[in-house]
């Protein structure tokens, strides 16, 4: 048993726990019949009470240094868990970010995390938004206060069987929440279960195109969130502030690459891309965003090659556009159990 106690302590530090924890297991299966089971870590099972947990610390703005902001500041239920309307968003004491707030639904399925994939997992990733000085900039003294409270200290020991607070831990809980912000409800969703009539027959051409070598929007934008997890380059500016993956990695061949960022719900998501770099820039409707791919990008050095002149007709960019309308899975927007409880 000696022994194993610094297994335990490291096991720790990646987001693990060395007690059986307690709790009803979370039934996923009838939301997601079009994707894969959700990634859960095997050393972190995704219970009821974990989730309810991490719910309640997703949409308490206490957590913030100034009382201001939660993760659902940014990350809004009524706009698909992004932050439709705002090119970036305003963390604690008002400050500004500087990169459009991604929506997270289906992230769970993500290998890593941001538009230049710095975080590995959700847990990493809640840590950095919950200590980033211009997002949460979390006082952590005054937040262990907070769990040990009253207000939290019942749903602590049903989550975790333990009265033991930490800063990890309650990440793990706000990641388990994210885990079940699943959507797999569109007309595309319907349409790919059998029901020919969930999507309108311009949708349907859109939907051919968007998945033809003509477009190519299916090799970056395949499977089934509708991204490869790759990161690219799509020619938006001739010069780009924001060096994207090149500040993760340092390697040239990255400079200015993005993750491909997931499809569903897009149209609730403007404005568009990662949106760091300018004013003039930004694409706020769809249409802007297949005109820009139809007219094939500014030819930055590292564009991707995939992205180049189509010529569509006005046609088959109304079709494209329409078959990302059938993307929106309105459920999102209404499911109570995501909502601010
Ligand atoms: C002030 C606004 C703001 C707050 C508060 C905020 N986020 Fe974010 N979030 C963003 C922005 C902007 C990005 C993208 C940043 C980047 O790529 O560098 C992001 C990225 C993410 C991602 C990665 C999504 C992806 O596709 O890569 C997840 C998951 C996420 N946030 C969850 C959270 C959680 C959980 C919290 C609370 C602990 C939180 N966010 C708080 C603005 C915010
Ligand atoms: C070479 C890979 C690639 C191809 C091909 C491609 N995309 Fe993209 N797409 C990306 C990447 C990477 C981004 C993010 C770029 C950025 O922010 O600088 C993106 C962003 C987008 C966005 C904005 C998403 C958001 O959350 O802001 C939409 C919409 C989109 N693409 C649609 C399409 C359509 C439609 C096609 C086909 C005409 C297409 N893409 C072809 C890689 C690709």
């Amino acid at each position: 048993m000696k022994r194993l106690l610094p297994i335990c302590l490291s096991l720790l530090t990646l987001a693990a726990a060395c007690s059986v924890e307690p709790g009803e297991p979370v039934d996923h299966s009838t939301v997601q019949s079009n994707l894969p089971p959700v990634p859960v870590p095997a050393n972190d099972p995704l219970t009821e009470e974990k989730v309810e947990l991490g719910r309640r610390l997703f949409y308490d703005t206490r957590l913030s240094v100034d009382g201001t902001v939660s993760c659902a500041s940014c990350h809004r239920q009524e706009a698909a868990f992004a932050d439709a309307g705002r090119q970036t968003s305003v963390g604690v004491r008002g400050q500004f970010g500087n990169r459009n707030s991604p929506m997270i639904v289906n992230s769970a399925y993500q290998p890593y995390f941001f538009w230049d994939g710095r975080a590995q997992t959700l847990e990493e990733q809640a840590l950095a938004a919950f200590l980033s000085k211009t997002e949460m900039a979390a006082d952590t003294v005054a937040v262990a206060a907070l769990l040990r409270s009253a207000d939290y200290r019942d749903r602590w020991m049903a989550a975790f069987g333990d009265t033991t607070v930490s800063m990890l831990m309650a990440m793990r809980a706000i990641s388990a929440f994210e885990r079940t912000l699943i959507s797999a409800n569109s007309p595309y969703d319907r349409y790919v279960r059998g029901d020919g009539t969930a999507m309108t027959a311009s949708q349907k051409r859109g939907m051919s195109l968007f998945f033809s070598n003509r477009s190519m929007c299916s090799n970056c934008h395949g499977g089934p969130n509708f991204t490869d997890h790759s990161f690219r380059n799509v020619g938006l500016f001739r010069h780009y502030f924001d060096r994207g993956r090149y500040s993760v990695t340092k390697d040239p061949d990255d400079e200015a690459l993005f993750k491909t960022p997931t499809l569903r719900n897009i149209a609730l998501t403007p404005p568009y891309m990662a949106g760091g770099d300018s004013d003039d820039g930004e694409l706020w409707t769809l249409e802007a965003v297949v005109e820009h791919y139809d007219k094939g990008g500014f030819k930055f050095h590292n564009q991707d090659d995939r992205v180049r002149k189509l010529s569509l007709t006005p046609e088959q960019k109304a079709d494209l556009v329409a078959f990302m309308h059938a993307l929106t899975d309105s459920t999102v927007l209404t499911n109570p159990r995501f909502a601010k409880p």
